[in-house]
């Protein structure tokens, strides 16, 4: 689908909808000449070059690729009117698209009808919105997360005063259950947050085992599932491409008190688009507050009633809505059949790796995320440098490059030849690829051999 085409007739539309309400003189103030313009235009998309192709499967470095033509198109068309998902006053259309969607969000996570929802301008905002609800529930309580949590969460409980308990994670990125059981023995945790496909790895916390354990101690369960959310439209399948204990935690999402899901990552969505969605819909009593310029027009439920933000953009509720109308929330097709073919990519990536002599494979993907590093001699030294090196080597290629990213990791997780590394440094840096592109699907051999290649070449050149 041609964005160009989709974005034409959207402004085409909104062009005719604009002359009907009768002509009018644009203020001169605003007028700039077609030559100012071009060469203006001309000067912005040169300084935009300065980017690294998102849009290539040769990308593969962190959480970014481009919108869906669709989200694009829409988002223009409203940006056109530019309405505000504040208030009713501010944008009526794109305020109950926003209701439509966070309706179809809250059925993706299985939560109650009703509960309560809005989008916000990021996954930070969110998860802040869903930690102040907390605090307010649970007044003086500490939040407790994951070593492997986003930073946002340690970063957003101090913006609110709350304290922090850093929960320790398994050996393969997990938070520890058992080690949760220990940090709320003592009463002082109020919520947990459990983190559904980490920034770092793609893990899914183990939300099916976390829950007994909130429930036991009164603790309210927050879910991350910023990254990961979406993913549990495959926990449906059967067959299911996803592992079966991966399946089981995030069908347990449905049992959370928040839930967080940025659909600016795998929603296809432009940036400024995360939401968060409450069980309970009766927390909308801790947002109430009174405006003396807006909610007039209506009786209505107003967003900017149950959020912490003031104005919004309406397009990102439009954009939203027309891609789950072309690519809807269903397992076998839509956004199913994206994810699907990106956890197809994952797996095929880390199998290769599996039987690569150059390169080693670490856990294998829960998502979408694959983690390896060069094999090098035994030392968590050797394999740092190897790795930062074939970094560098792959994304400064000039005629055939490869943009991954770093994950540092504890030395402990390292291993060379299936054996464990000398832990002469304490973390690690190792490779980390983000398949989020369908197209990665049939990219990934060319990625594989691409990376061998550049390793290859690499410890020819790194001293050992
Ligand atoms: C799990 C998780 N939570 C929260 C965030 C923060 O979201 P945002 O970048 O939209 O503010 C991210 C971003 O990568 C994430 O992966």
């Amino acid at each position: 689908m041609d964005a160009a085409f989709l974005i034409d007739r959207a402004v085409a539309e909104i062009r005719a909808w604009e002359a009907s309400w009768g002509p009018y003189d644009r203020h001169p103030a605003l007028f700039v000449s077609t030559d100012r313009a071009a060469e203006a235009l001309l000067a912005y998309t040169e300084r935009l070059r300065d980017n690294y192709p998102f849009f290539h499967p040769r990308y593969a470095g962190q959480m970014l690729k481009p919108p869906h033509p669709a989200a694009v198109a829409a988002y223009v068309a409203a940006m056109l009117i530019n309405p505000n998902n504040h208030a009713l006053d501010g944008g009526p259309a794109t305020a109950a698209m926003e209701l439509e969607v966070v309706a179809l969000l809250r059925d993706l996570f299985g939560l109650p009808d009703p509960c309560l929802g809005h989008l916000t301008s990021s996954g930070t905002i969110a998860n802040l919105e869903a930690l102040w609800v907390s605090r307010e529930l649970r007044p003086g309580k500490a939040v407790a997360f994951s070593a492997e949590a986003h930073y946002t969460h340690g970063r957003m409980a101090g913006v609110l005063g709350m304290e922090t308990r850093v929960v320790p994670t398994d050996g393969s990125g997990h938070l520890d259950p058992e080690a949760l059981e220990r940090a709320l023995q003592d009463g002082h945790v109020g919520t947990v947050v459990a983190t559904a496909g980490t920034t770092g790895i793609g893990a899914v916390d183990p939300i099916a085992d976390i829950l007994p354990i909130v429930r036991r101690h009164g603790v309210r369960l927050h879910v991350d599932a910023a990254y990961g959310g979406f993913f549990r439209l495959l926990a449906r399948l059967d067959p299911s491409p996803l592992a079966g204990a991966t399946r089981r935690h995030l069908l347990a999402i449905a049992d959370a008190d928040s839930v967080v899901v940025d659909p600016h990552k795998h929603g296809l969505q432009p940036y400024g688009c995360g939401a968060v969605l409450f069980r309970d819909p009766g927390v909308g009593r801790l947002y109430r507050h009174d405006s003396p310029y807006t909610y007039f027009t209506s009786g209505e439920l107003h967003l900017g009633e149950i959020s912490l933000e003031c104005s919004r953009a309406g397009a990102s509720a439009g954009a939203l809505w027309l891609t789950l109308r072309l690519l809807p929330l269903e397992p076998g097709s839509g956004l199913g059949s994206v994810l699907s073919a990106c956890v197809d990519a994952a797996q095929d990536w880390h199998a290769r790796l599996t039987r690569s002599k150059e390169l080693e494979a670490m856990a294998p993907p829960e998502l979408d995320i694959v983690t390896f590093h060069p094999k090098t001699d035994p030392r968590a030294a050797a394999v740092d440098q190897a790795s930062r090196a074939v970094f560098a080597a792959a994304m400064e290629d000039r005629d055939d490059p490869v943009f991954l990213s770093l994950y540092r990791v504890p030395a402990k997780r390292i291993r060379v030849g299936g054996r464990p590394v000398r832990r002469d440094r304490a973390d690690v840096q190792v490779l980390r690829s983000v398949l989020m592109k369908p197209e990665h699907a049939l990219y990934v051999p060319r990625l594989h051999r691409r990376v061998e290649a550049i390793a290859a070449s690499v410890r020819n050149q790194v001293p050992g």
